[in-house]
This record gives structure tokens, sequence and C-alpha cells, in this order.
């Protein structure tokens, strides 16, 4: 049989993201971003992500469609990122999905971000052996996730109870004036200092904490105030080193955490995904990690990890791969979509 060819559409924050895979081939990935028009803001405006998304949205379709070689008509479904996100940024994805699906008279897939970050590394790696373990850090989540079927059921083992892993990487950037977003640069930045010249704290890692929260506010508290001790002591601020250091403990902690859910849930796979994901400490130490521990390690290369619409088509793909029900015409967009 052939294997379906789905076009994926993602507005959830500010990527205008859309993809066209033919079950686990990637045949298009089209992605225009409104990071820019963020930057001075120092984080994502809703208004401007949605005004940015409704301006991009037809010419990336056409785009994708272009770049894959196909025709629209020759689609098997639509899919589209059903939550969670921005509201508005949301809405005007899951509009403009139901308007094609509905003039083209395709069924349409709601899906789930979460679940799409995951199944993504099937264009990268191939299938994915179910139960699969997930670590997903970007600049909105950082989840422990297990799932033993992506498209459905996908469940939460636990997630931040404060910043995301990409929000403390934004944060500590701007203490130190590196500009946004904050993850790139500060991973260029921590190649050349030492990560062991601070030790910063590792959150949630004692005996009684819960073993697959994270929590990454303290530590970027503890990094703005050592920036802020040297500069009042008219002392200059080693940027590298900070920077490396405060690397080193969130990348500790996510795959300590990452590692050790695999161990007590029994999986013995464990991919990783999200913006954050790119990140090239937290690539060595999880592989470092998972040797040492027996785990078969999947990353999808840095494009595919940051919001994209190639894994919204990937796990819509899959979804019409396993007869699951489509959505309705009135599918809502849901910002607080669970997983
Ligand atoms: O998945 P993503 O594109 O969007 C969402 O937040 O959903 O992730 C963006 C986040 C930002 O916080 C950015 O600083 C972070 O991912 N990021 C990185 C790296 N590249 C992007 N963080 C650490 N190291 C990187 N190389
Ligand atoms: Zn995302």
């Amino acid at each position: 049989a052939d294997e379906p060819l789905v076009l994926g559409i993602e507005t959830s924050c500010d990527e205008t993201g859309v993809g066209i895979v033919r079950g686990t081939t990637l045949l298009a990935d089209a992605v225009a971003s409104s990071v820019d028009d963020h930057a001075r803001f120092g984080g994502v405006v809703p208004e401007i992500a949605s005004r940015a998304h409704l301006e991009a949205m037809v010419p990336t379709i056409e785009r994708a469609l272009k770049e894959a070689g196909i025709a629209a008509s020759d689609l098997d479904g639509i899919a589209v990122t059903a939550g969670p996100g921005l509201a508005g940024a949301l809405l005007v994805g899951v509009s403009a999905a139901k308007a094609y699906a509905y003039a083209l008279g395709k069924p349409l897939y709601g899906v789930n971000h979460l679940a799409s970050h995951i199944c993504v590394d099937q264009l990268e790696h191939g299938p994915l052996p179910e139960p699969t373990m997930a670590l997903l850090v970007s600049g909105g989540h950082s989840s422990l996730l297990l799932a033993p079927d992506i498209t459905a059921d996908v469940r939460p083992l636990g997630s931040t109870i404060d910043d995301a892993a990409g929000e403390a990487f934004d944060k500590v950037a701007r203490v130190l004036g590196l500009g946004f977003p904050g993850g790139p640069v500060i991973d260029r930045y921590a190649r050349e200092g030492d990560p062991e010249a601070i030790r910063f704290p590792r959150g949630l890692t004692g005996p009684r904490d819960a073993p697959f929260d994270f929590s990454f506010s303290g530590l970027k508290t503890a990094v703005a105030r050592w920036v802020e001790a040297r500069r009042r002591a008219g002392e200059p601020v080693p940027v590298a080193d900070v920077a490396a250091s405060f690397q080193e403990a969130v990348t500790d902690v996510l795959t300590r955490k990452a590692v050790r859910a695999c161990q007590e849930q029994g999986v013995d796979h464990l991919m990783i995904g999200g913006g954050v994901a790119a990140n090239s400490r937290l690539r060595a130490m999880a592989q470092e990690r998972c040797d040492a521990a027996g785990i078969v390690l999947r990353v999808p290369r840095p494009k595919l990890c940051t919001d994209n619409g190639a894994m919204v088509a990937a796990l819509g793909a899959e979804m019409v791969a396993r007869n699951r029900p489509a959505s309705g015409l009135d599918l809502p967009a849901d910002s607080s979509l669970p997983v």
C-alpha cells in the first residue's frame, strides 16, 4: 500500500511551519519565522506572532507544495497543531487547515504539539519503537513523556514547575547581554568556557523531590546574582565560563532525569526534541549517559527539533496509517491541550 501523503501546519508559537511527508519520508519543510520581530521585546509577543502567521500562511503552504513537487489534490490529509500554544497563533493555523481541508475535500487531523515533537524523529531515524521515552525541551515546555502509542497515548511523567529549559537559556542570555533567542548564543559561548568554573544549583534533584519534575527558575536567579555580584565588585564577567557552567547545570539535570525515567519504566529508547535539543552539550551528555545505561538515543537534526510543519505532517501521516479518526471542521484550537 502507498504510504500516506500528508501536509502539516504548525503555528503554535512564532514559526509558521508547513511540512509535507509521505509516511516517514520528508518531502518539504518550509518555515517562516517571526523571531526577529520579537527580538527587541526579549520574548515572543502573541499579537505580533498571530499577525505574522496570517501573512506567512498561504505563501508558506505554496512554498511547501512546490518544494515537495506535489499537487494539493494528491494529499491524503491535512494535519494541524490544535494545541497547546498561543491561542491566537494556533487559531490561524487551525483556520487555514480547515479551509484547505474543506476546499480540497481532504480529511483534517488536529494533533498535539508535544506528540508531534516526538513523532518528527521518524523522519530522521525511521519508525519509532513503542513505548518511547521523550524529553521535550523548548522555550515553552520541558517535559518527560512516556509514549506507548504516539497517536493516542502519550503520558506526562513530569514537567517544569516554573521556567521551561529554553526560557532559562533566554533569561540567562539576557542577564549576560547576549540577545534573544539565548540558546544558540549560550551554546556558542559555552564552547570557550569551563563548565566546572562555577557550581550552579541543580533544581529538584534532592531525594525527596519529584523525580521527573524540573525547576529552572532558581538556577536562573543564581546566575543573575552571581553576575550582579561580579559587576558590583567592578570585576569583569567571564561570560564563557558563566555560559558553560549554566549550560552544564541544565543538561546535567535533564539527562539525569531522562535516563532515570527510562530505567524506572523499563524503556530502552530515549528521544530528545524541542528547540533546546539543538544544544551541543545536551546532545553530547545525553549520548554519554545513554551509552553507559544501554539506552538508544534518538535526537533529530536541529531543524527538526525546533517548531516546524514537518513534525505535524509526520504525526498526521501516522494517524492516517493507523486509521485514526479524522477531526471535524469544528476542531477547536486549544491553548492548553493536554497530551
Ligand atoms: O522548540 P522551539 O523552537 O520553540 C518553542 O519554544 O516551542 O524552541 C525555542 C527555544 C528557545 O528558548 C531557544 O533559546 C532554545 O529553544 N534553543 C536552544 C538552542 N537552540 C535553540 N537552547 C539551547 N541551546 C541551543 N543550541
Ligand atoms: Zn515546540
